[in-house]
């Protein structure tokens, strides 16, 4: 079922089931996150092996200490800065966390969500919630609900409508190596802004990092074959029978299946609507989607990490 009703939601939650939420970033598959069986079932309804671990959400600074033991400096100015909104920190767990949560780690992913209705709902409730993003295990995630019940719709009780995504691609992951300020995702967080707040970051998020196992090669992968390239190259190799997906106009490509990120050229924009096109290519009748990549920079970056996963 699909709709806005919060305390529905959060009755669901409570006797431990799972709800889709709305976030700013994606939807994402709550449960409660202090019972392991609730986490468990996370992992089943998306197919996810036990070893990506999932990021715990909450609605206020102050609630983070009743389940992490530290928190280092420049991850407490960072959150700070930028919570509620696309920043996931890495502190160490308490025992309150169940180990499924954080995968047998020390560390737990944490955030607050910037959006109404998640945070009216997480207000309510006496646990935090886990929540990845709402979609089976290593395909594209949801920014509408719609997109939830395409394929979790009959596999959870209640989607918690809120309208989509307004950032469009999931949050940025940071957390400590070695006193150093180290990005594990690319998010909706830009590197650039971040730095303006700590200093410079190292950006680790090749796939055989163990320090973030969720983030395989393979992964945000439509089941059409993507090929990337830069705006020339996919001129040249179009011969109208592909899907394209380009990041902004361009007068030689014009036509059914080509999908432009952003009419203005901004990065931003172009989140917002990365996931929405690659779904909706996928349920075209093409068989290749070529796609352009955007400048490395700004949210770019992690625009052009989706797509190389999606295209490996
Ligand atoms: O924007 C988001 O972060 C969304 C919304 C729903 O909040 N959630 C999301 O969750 O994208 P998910 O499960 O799709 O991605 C979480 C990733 C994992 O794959 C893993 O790489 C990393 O976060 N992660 C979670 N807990 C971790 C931990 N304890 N240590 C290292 N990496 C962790
Ligand atoms: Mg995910």
């Amino acid at each position: 079922m699909i709709g806005s009703d919060i305390t529905l939601a959060s009755q669901y939650l409570s006797q431990g089931e799972t709800v889709a939420i709305p976030t700013e970033t994606v939807y994402g598959l709550a449960a409660n996150a202090f019972d392991p069986e609730a986490s468990a079932k996370v992992y089943q309804v998306k197919n996810r092996p036990s070893f990506d671990p999932l990021i715990v959400h909450t609605h206020h600074i102050d609630e983070v200490g009743k389940f992490t033991v530290s928190w280092p400096q420049p991850l407490h100015q960072l959150a700070q800065t930028f919570w509620p909104g696309p920043l996931t920190v890495l502190l160490e767990k308490s025992d309150v966390i169940p180990d499924l949560v954080t995968s047998g780690m020390q560390r737990v992913a944490v955030r607050i969500p910037d959006h109404p209705l998640a945070w009216q709902l997480l207000q309510k409730l006496s646990f935090p919630l886990v929540a990845p993003s709402a979609n089976p295990f290593g395909y594209v995630s949801p920014t509408t609900a719609t997109h939830v019940s395409d394929q979790l719709g009959d596999k959870i009780p209640y989607i918690l409508d809120g309208g989509p995504c307004g950032v469009g691609i999931e949050s940025t992951i940071v957390g400590m190596e070695s006193d150093q300020v180290t990005i594990y995702r690319l998010g909706g967080l830009a590197k650039e802004v971040i730095e303006e707040v700590v200093g410079s970051v190292t950006v680790k998020t090749s796939s055989s990092n163990p320090q973030a196992p969720g983030m395989l090669t393979s992964h945000y992968a439509p089941k059409k074959k993507v090929v990337l390239g830069t705006i020339d190259t996919i001129v040249d190799t179009y011969d109208g029978t592909q899907g394209v997906i380009l990041f902004k106009p361009n007068d030689a490509l014009k036509g059914y299946h080509i999908s432009v990120l952003s009419p203005r050229g901004s990065d931003r924009e172009a989140a917002t609507n990365i996931f929405s096109a690659l779904r909706l290519m996928d349920r075209s009748d093409v068989d290749t989607i070529l796609a352009e990549i955007l400048p490395e920079q700004g949210l770019g970056r992690a625009i052009n990490d989706r797509l190389r996963r999606a295209s490996s």
